[in-house]
């Protein structure tokens, strides 16, 4: 549906009179709504770059999810208030691992002699904690448009990817398979899965000593509906269609696919594609929406029939950005995301070797 004109023409009007005062960053996943007020669109790298891209900027509104705001806050300057629209704009996959039991699974790791040869490398989609605990053991953050380099990174700090160190990947299971299996040449035998919630995360301690990748139990909830049957019931009713997906979906839909990419990626992918060419999208709903209209001399397909938003991305509504924008006018800083110095600190250290890593 169209967004409410008289929400349109307010969001216009506070985003006027703050004028270079606000800077406001989009994610690809968010509402057409939401996206039309964006200063800056992009992945979550681009984003994790592009904000610190306006420091005299003196709001950062981020309409995304929380994990990125924290992000943002940790890469601007403190006198940078980092506003994230509706507080509940969470990420379920970024919650399936909390500190507490990452310092326990390295624990026990260190305890059965691992983790001296075992890099921590954490994907964007994490709190601010865990990216911290990366900076701290010698670790890296990673996004899905960079996960190969900073794999061959860590395991470059163990010996490489020939060797016989290891990475703990954290918290989707699928990025860190589908880059080790079909970037780095690794196998599937290789991978092995951690429970938070069993003692040695379910594995043997053989099993463990032989692993290469060690892969928290976690995933997109979103990206996890997709099914290699929707791959091919697509493939069976549109011939020569190209099938583009997430690195998130799981390894047998990304092995069925053509092309896998970010957010970014994906976009990039259609706007070089032919006229007249068929494509089918395995992502988050409003982007494929949005490229669908975009590409109208395209073929674009959605890869599952049923709807398949972030409900959490879909938070940040047009209501809850007037709200903020509004708000900063009349000189409140609602919701503001603050990540403690110290976490900052450690943090920084893991988001500056991601933002150093070759393109
Ligand atoms: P991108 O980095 O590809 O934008 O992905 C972020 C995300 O949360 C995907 O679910
Ligand atoms: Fe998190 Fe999945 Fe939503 Fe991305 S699409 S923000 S990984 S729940």
């Amino acid at each position: 549906p169209a967004s409410d004109p008289d929400l349109v023409a307010r969001a216009r009007a506070a985003k006027e009179a703050l004028g270079d005062r606000v800077f406001i960053l989009g994610h690809h996943y968010q509402r057409d709504e939401v996206i039309q007020f964006a200063d800056v669109t992009g992945d979550s790298f681009k984003l994790a770059r592009d904000a610190a891209a306006r420091p005299e900027a003196e709001f950062i509104v981020f309409c995304g999810v929380h994990f990125m705001a924290e992000s943002a806050d940790i890469l601007t300057s403190d006198s940078q208030a980092v506003v994230l629209p509706d507080m509940a704009a969470g990420c379920s996959m970024a919650d399936m691992a909390n500190i507490n039991q990452v310092d326990d699974a390295w624990a026990q790791l260190e305890e059965a002699g691992i983790a001296s040869r075992t890099v921590p490398v954490t994907y964007m989609n994490s709190t601010a904690a865990i990216k911290a605990f990366c900076g701290e053991h010698g670790g890296v953050v990673c996004t899905s448009s960079n996960a190969e380099v900073a794999l061959r990174w860590a395991f470059d700090k163990v010996g490489g990817v020939e060797g016989d160190g290891k990475v703990l990947f954290m918290p989707d299971q699928h990025l860190g398979r589908n880059t080790a299996v079909l970037q780095l040449g690794l196998s599937l035998d290789d991978c092995i899965v951690w429970d938070p919630r069993k003692p040695l995360g379910g594995n043997t301690p053989e099993a463990i000593e032989a692993a290469r990748m060690i892969l928290w139990k976690g995933h997109c909830s979103v990206h996890g509906r997709f099914r290699k049957e929707n791959v091919d019931a697509i493939r069976a009713k549109v011939p020569g269609v190209n099938v583009l997906v997430h690195p998130e979906c799981a390894h047998d839909v990304v092995t069925a696919a053509d092309y896998v990419g970010s957010t970014e990626y994906i976009i990039k992918t259609l706007d070089a594609a032919e006229p007249g060419s068929a494509w089918v999208i395995g992502t988050e709903l409003n982007l494929v929406r949005r490229l669908a209209n975009a590409h109208a001399d395209k073929d674009v397909h959605f890869l599952e029939d049923t709807v398949c938003f972030c409900s959490t991305m879909n938070r940040i509504d047009l209501p809850h950005l007037v709200w903020a924008l509004e708000s900063l006018v009349a000189g409140e800083v609602p919701n503001r995301i603050v990540v403690d110095d110290e976490t900052q600190r450690l943090a920084k250290i893991a988001l500056d070797r991601m933002l150093a890593l070759p393109a």
